[in-house]
This record gives C-alpha cells, sequence and structure tokens, in this order.
C-alpha cells in the first residue's frame, strides 16, 4: 500500500474517498463539521434520519456530497468524544480500512479526528495509523489453493494533516510506519508457515535473502560443523532430536561508525516445539509451529533497519533448530555441556528454548555488545502471568529495563517486567551439573531468564518472553509480528530518529 501525507480543506480534497469521523451521539468531528457546512448541511440531513449514531464499529457510506470534490464520504463511529482514545483511534482506523478495503475504492483519504497532543502527539498517530492499517490489510494465503482475495483492495491511502508545517512530520512518521509494517508483516508470514515449510533452513534462507537487499546488511550462516567446533554442546544437544539440521543465523547491520558498539538481537527460532521425549500434549500443539517468533521477530526488525538506513549497528542472532522425539533425542536426566563450560542437567527436554539461547548468548560475546536483547516464546507460565496483552520482560540492567519499558509504551506494543532476584536462582540447582534447565514449581518465568542470566553476566541484557504476546489462538489464529515494533522503536530512539 501506498502512503502519503497532504494538508488542505477536507471538503475539497479531489478523491474517490473521504473518511471522517462521528462522534457519538451524532457529533460532528471537526473535519465533518467543515464538510458539512460545504454542503450546506448535507452530513446533519442525513444523520438525522438515524442511520448511524457514532458507536465504535460503525460506519456509513455516502454518496454524492453538494459542495464537494469527493466521489464518497465514509463515516466512520468514533465512540463519545470524551473516550476518545488511543484505542478507539485505532479500532476507528481499522474498521475505516477493513470497509475501504471490502468495497470499491482503492483510494482514499483519509481524516479522522486526531488524539489530543496530551494522549499521543502526531508523529506516533500517523505511525500507528499507517502500522494499523497495514495489520488491517495483511493477509496469509501464500497455503490455499484458491486464495480469496478482495476483489479491488485498497493501494494508496492519502492522510490529512490540518498544517502545512506538520507535513515533514508526518512524511517522517509513514515512512517509519511503513518499515515498521514491513518488518511485522515478514514477522508474521515466518510465524504463520507450518513448520514443514518454515525449518530452520528456511529461516536461514530468509535472512539471507534480506541480505542481498542491503550492503549494510552481511548474513552468515553457521553449520552443525562449525556449532561443533565451537562447543555449542547445548544447542546441538536439540537439534540432535531432529532431521532437520540446526542454523545459526548471524545478521551484522553496519548503519553505524566503525567503532560503535552493536544492539545484539538475540531470537529464539525453534521451527516446532513438540516437546523431545518430554512430549507436549496434543491439543494446540499445531501452535508450537509459533515457537521461532522471537526469531522471526529479530529477522523483522532488521528490515526495518535496512528500509530505513538507521544509522546504528544491529546484530540480529537467530538459533534455529526443531524439537521433536527421536532415538537421539535429548532425554531427562542427560547432561550437557555449553559454549560456556558450564554443564546443564536436562530434566525436561521441554525446557529446550533455554538450551539453544545460552549458546546464542555466549557466541554474541565477540561482537562486544552495547547492549544484548533475547526475543523468545520461552514459557507457557508466562502466558498465565500476563496473558496475551503484554510481553514479559526481565533484566539485569534498570536503565535498559525502562528504555524497553518505555519503547514498547510509545508504540503500544507493550513489556511488563517481572523481578530476577537472586532468590529464585536456588530453583535451578542440580545434584550432577551446574545447574538444570527447569526450576520446579512458581515462578517458571522467572526461573528460565535465571538460567539465561548465568550466560548473559558480562552484558547489559533484557529478556522479552513473548509466549503470550506472539501469536493469537481461536478464529482469528496468527502471528502477531510482536516486538518488532517495540525493537524498532528503541534503534529509532537510540539512533536519535525520533525524540
Ligand atoms: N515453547 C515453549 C513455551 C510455550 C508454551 C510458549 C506454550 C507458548 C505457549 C517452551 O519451549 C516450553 O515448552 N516451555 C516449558 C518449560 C517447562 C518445561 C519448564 C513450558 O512452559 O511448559
Ligand atoms: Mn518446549
Ligand atoms: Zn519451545
Amino acid at each position: 500500500m501506498n502512503y502519503s501525507a497532504k494538508t488542505g480543506d477536507p471538503s475539497k480534497q479531489r478523491t474517490p474517498c473521504l473518511v471522517l469521523g462521528l462522534f457519538s451521539r451524532r457529533k460532528l468531528s471537526d473535519a465533518a463539521k467543515t464538510v458539512d457546512k460545504a454542503s450546506k448541511g448535507f452530513l446533519t440531513s442525513i444523520l438525522k434520519k438515524g442511520d448511524m449514531d457514532g458507536e465504535p464499529g460503525q460506519a456509513l457510506m455516502l454518496y454524492d456530497l453538494p459542495g464537494t470534490l469527493c466521489e464518497r464520504v465514509l463515516l466512520i463511529g468514533c465512540g463519545t468524544q470524551k473516550e476518545y482514545n488511543q484505542n478507539k483511534h485505532s479500532e476507528a482506523v481499522g474498521k475505516a480500512i477493513s470497509e475501504l478495503n471490502s468495497g470499491y475504492t482503492v483510494d482514499a483519504t483519509l481524516c479522522l479526528p486526531a488524539l489530543e497532543s496530551t494522549q499521543s502527539d502526531l508523529y506516533s498517530q500517523i505511525r500507528d495509523t499507517v502500522i494499523n492499517s497495514s495489520e488491517q490489510i495483511y493477509r496469509f494465503d501464500q497455503c490455499k489453493s484458491d486464495p480469496k482475495a478482495p476483489k479491488r483492495p485498497l493501494k494508496k491511502l492519502t492522510l490529512l494533516v490540518n498544517d502545512r508545517k506538520h507535513l515533514k512530520t508526518a512524511q517522517k512518521a509513514i515512512a517509519h510506519g511503513q518499515a515498521m509494517a514491513n518488518g511485522i508483516s515478514l514477522a508474521k508470514d515466518l510465524g504463520n508457515l507450518p513448520g514443514n515449510i518454515c525449518t530452520p533452513s528456511h529461516l536461514a534462507d530468509q535472512a539471507r535473502r534480506l541480505g542481498r537487499k542491503s550492503p549494510k546488511l552481511k548474513v552468515k550462516i553457521l553449520e552443525e560443523k562449525q556449532m561443533a567446533a565451537l562447543k555449542m554442546g547445548a544447542l546441538l544437544s536439540v537439534s540432535r532430536g531432529s532431521r532437520q539440521p540446526a542454523k545459526l543465523i548471524v545478521m551484522e547491520y553496519h548503519g553505524g561508525t566503525a567503532k560503535s558498539k552493536p544492539v545484539v538481537l538475540v531470537g529464539k527460532g525453534l521451527t516446532f516445539d513438540a516437546g523431545g521425549i518430554s512430549i507436549k500434549p496434543s491439543p494446540a500443539m499445531d501452535e508450537m509451529k509459533y515457537d521461532m517468533c522471537g526469531g522471526a521477530s529479530v529477522i523483522g526488525t532488521l528490515s526495518a533497519c535496512v528500509d530505513l538506513e538507521l544509522p546504528v549497528n544491529v546484530v540480529g542472532i537467530v538459533p534455529a533448530s526443531e524439537n521433536l522425539p527421536d532415538g537421539n533425542a535429548n532425554k531427562p536426566g542427560d547432561i550437557v555441556t555449553s559454549m560456556s563450560g558450564q554443564t546443564i542437567e536436562i530434566l525436561n527436554t521441554d525446557a529446550e528454548g533455554r538450551l539453544i539461547l545460552c549458546d546464542a548468548l555466549t557466541y554474541c560475546e565477540r561482537f562486544n555488545p552495547a547492549i544484548v536483547i533475547d526475543v523468545a516464546t520461552l514459557t507457557g507460565a508466562c502466558v498465565v502471568a500476563l496473558g496475551k496483552h503484554a510481553t514479559g520482560l526481565l533484566s539485569n540492567n534498570d536503565a535498559l529495563a525502562d528504555e524497553i519499558l518505555s519503547a514498547g509504551d510509545s508504540c503500544n506494543d507493550r513489556a511488563w517486567r517481572l523481578p530476577l532476584w537472586e532468590e529464585y536462582q536456588k530453583q535451578l540447582d542440580s545434584n550432577f551439573a551446574d545447574m538444570a534447565n527447569i526450576g520446579g514449581k512458581g515462578g517458571g518465568t522467572i526461573t528460565a531468564a535465571c538460567f539465561l542470566s548465568r550466560f548473559t553476566k558480562k552484558q547489559k541484557w533484557a529478556h522479552l518472553d513473548i509466549a503470550g504476546s506472539a501469536w493469537n489462538s481461536g478464529t482469528k489464529k496468527g502471528a502477531t509480528g510482536r516486538p518488532v515494533s517495540l525493537l524498532t522503536h528503541l534503534l529509532l530512539k537510540r539512533s536519535k530518529q525520533v525524540s
């Protein structure tokens, strides 16, 4: 989709469709008032007929408004003006786009009411609008033999801003929003692909493909032989139970100065998690194809860096493997030696994410990171604790944790911090190795992070548990692309592209 920004009087827009907001009960937004005036009260007279009162979710298409230059007006319900907030704004954008996309207008001008600047600035609103619109248009039909795509999908959206002096900001917000939306959509596609197609090799191919888009992005794939030479005994123990070879995807984006330390992003790329010998119950096991969403979000974020040519150095590392039961698979009680030299007693083969991540985290030391953030669908316990709305955040550094929380708040991709206290570490004690790979009853998300913390002592490090936020279940089953927005915002901020 093509987005652009423009200023001008809404009633003078020569457009196939002008989208305006209506507050309840039948209260015209400022732009709608202007159009009403130009059309000598046409909107008011239509609304008197009672077809629409402005509730969220309502939409009304009107034709041939006198005194205007548009072919149609689409009125969108925004709810009461008092309660109009970021969520209502997103909902209104979503409704507008779905109406336009299923109708016959391929080109429209959006003029929904802006939020008060105390709630959200113009930059954020426009960026959110672009991301939400793309979200609404997203479809995953690669695996359908006869995809039922909209006949005339929306192709061009012009965003009307009220002041010339805001045009530059609006254009920047559109560029950032589009890059983020593309990254989200790439992460969703990778997540939604089934495990038999999206294998570790497929993930590696997609990373290589991204690398060909920019001379600033160098992509290198480590094969099992090279991982063995590095003594990645934890990672390789997981892939031993699978016929698909593991891959360690290393993406180096050089946008900053040669001597500036990189932000290192590590994403769990477990392309299917059956649990291994500690096999999972079958209900909803299909959703374990989403166990690579952390890796997908790292690839999506690098895609946004490439699109925006961000002046920052970023390294993305994705350990990719399957976790299956097999004669060669890890068995409960097995002890493996990680790249760090620390030994691990595998008491549950289903706690495999931390096994592949710990070696990737040790590997990332060679990049001399400014900060390290890992992203993983790591624990079912995180879904119990936080549900689907918040990503779990655990960190050994308060400043970094605050930076992440605030990045999430800025783009509606929020995280919530859990403690990483010393006391929890004891739960990982093992009688036979340096540590166990599970922490027993209670605090499963925290003990998983405690495990990872033993491999990141030298780093300013944060862990994002996206077990709840990475995908939706039920009739809306599908990947969310989170936390591409959060990570990209953090990088935009670090590279001083946003304030
Ligand atoms: N990939 C799962 C975590 C998961 C489960 C994410 C359900 C989203 C929904 C992870 O590999 C796993 O199996 N974790 C175990 C850890 C346990 C054995 C300590 C879990 O959460 O049950
Ligand atoms: Mn598992
Ligand atoms: Zn897993």
